[in-house]
């Protein structure tokens, strides 16, 4: 059975995916593929591109990772994709879990890989973190006061990957970090092929949640702001124009110092940006996100301001890369987050998560 990501209409509400999370295995010799399917579906992907493909032979899924889908301008080198598959593997782990099944994951090719279940003697099934998983969202909007969530931040070891989860308070966000985040906002404004492909992301007004892109009612801004960026996506040099000239950009500037305020940052970190870090950095990011929202917390990746420091350190910025952006990406910032998070030498920034209560 193959799935191109798109269409899952028996699992079109939350309602109807929580009535799965009760659902009992089928039988014992066959992982339920429907429960696996579920959480494939709402794991979570770089501009909800949907770039995984997936069949089944018996208890073997294959993954395999759609070039085409994951063409974007921000996910160079795949750097996006590979934490996305850390992700998806995760949530498929939790779905296994449920049904008291075991994934055997073996990576390969670009961001693809091959899943055997296994299943376990013991019945410790874990139903808590699979409806946390169905539940799971991005949250865009601005936050109001709250308490730092105390969350795991014991660092994670994979074979010789390791990756370690940082907490900032919002109190304790220095002025530099503040500055960094402004001007990575910007990024998509002003680098042409960045706004392109966000507008070529952007489902305006759509209905439905489940399909690729992104709908600009869940970008967290309220109508008017949609109506004007849907002008916008018809003429961008005006919207660049306006993000470039001091006085006109007060708006801009004001929503994103808006993001900021109130917002707590979890920093998932790594010595290596290699596929195999860049996967667990993937995988813990997912763990904490589930974990944060069952604390009652919301999450928003903040990618323009993280995983852009992993593609100047790979080398890979863009030609075109404007050089105030080269120099906050490959020197400034990861000096700044260095302050900031208090890494330790080698430690990277892998992917920066805003968290907050709404
Ligand atoms: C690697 C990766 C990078 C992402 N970067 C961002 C980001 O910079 N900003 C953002 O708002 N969401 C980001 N997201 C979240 C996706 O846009 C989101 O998961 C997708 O639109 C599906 O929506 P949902 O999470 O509400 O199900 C990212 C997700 C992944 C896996």
């Amino acid at each position: 059975m193959a799935n191109d990501g798109t269409d899952f209409t028996s699992l079109k509400t939350a309602v109807t995916l929580a009535k799965l999370a009760t659902m009992k295995p089928l039988a014992t010799t066959e992982v339920n593929k429907a429960l696996i399917e579920s959480a494939l579906q709402k794991t979570p992907t770089g501009g909800n591109s949907k770039p995984f493909l997936w069949s089944w032979t018996d208890n073997k899924l294959e993954i395999r990772h759609d070039e085409k889908l994951a063409e974007h301008y921000l996910n160079r080198n795949s750097h996006t994709s590979w934490i996305a598959l850390g992700c998806l593997l995760q949530s498929v782990e939790i779905a296994a879990a449920k049904q008291n099944w075991l994934s055997q994951v073996a990576v390969h090719g670009n961001a693809e890989a091959t899943i055997e279940f296994k299943k376990l003697n013991s019945e410790n099934q874990s139903n808590e973190n699979y409806i946390q998983l169905l539940n799971r969202s991005t949250y865009r909007g601005p936050f109001k006061p709250s308490s730092m969530p105390v969350i795991a931040t014991d660092s994670s070891q994979d074979q010789d990957q390791v990756v370690h989860i940082k907490t900032l308070n919002s109190k304790d966000l220095s002025a530099a970090f503040k500055g960094l985040l402004i001007m990575a906002d910007t990024y998509l404004w002003l680098q042409t092929k960045a706004t392109k492909a966000f507008f070529k992301e952007m489902r305006f007004f759509a209905e439905r949640k489940e399909a690729r892109g992104i709908r600009s009612k869940d970008l967290g801004v309220g109508i008017m702001d949609q109506i004007m960026l849907y002008c916008f996506s018809h003429v961008p040099w005006v919207l660049q124009w306006i993000v470039k000239t001091p006085i006109l950009n007060l708006s801009f500037k004001k929503a994103s110092l808006q993001n900021i305020q109130n917002s707590h940052f979890v920093l998932i970190t790594s010595p290596s940006l290699d596929p195999k870090s860049l996967i667990l950095a993937g995988r813990e990011s997912l763990k904490v996100w589930l974990e944060l929202e069952q604390k009652g917390y919301n999450v928003q990746p903040y990618s323009t301001a993280s995983i852009t420091l992993v593609d100047a350190t790979a080398g890979v910025l863009p030609n075109d890369t404007k050089p105030a952006f080269r120099n906050l990406f490959t020197e400034k910032g990861p000096q700044i987050y260095r302050e900031q998070f208090h890494l330790f030498a080698g430690e990277m920034p892998v992917w920066l998560l805003r968290v907050g209560k709404k």
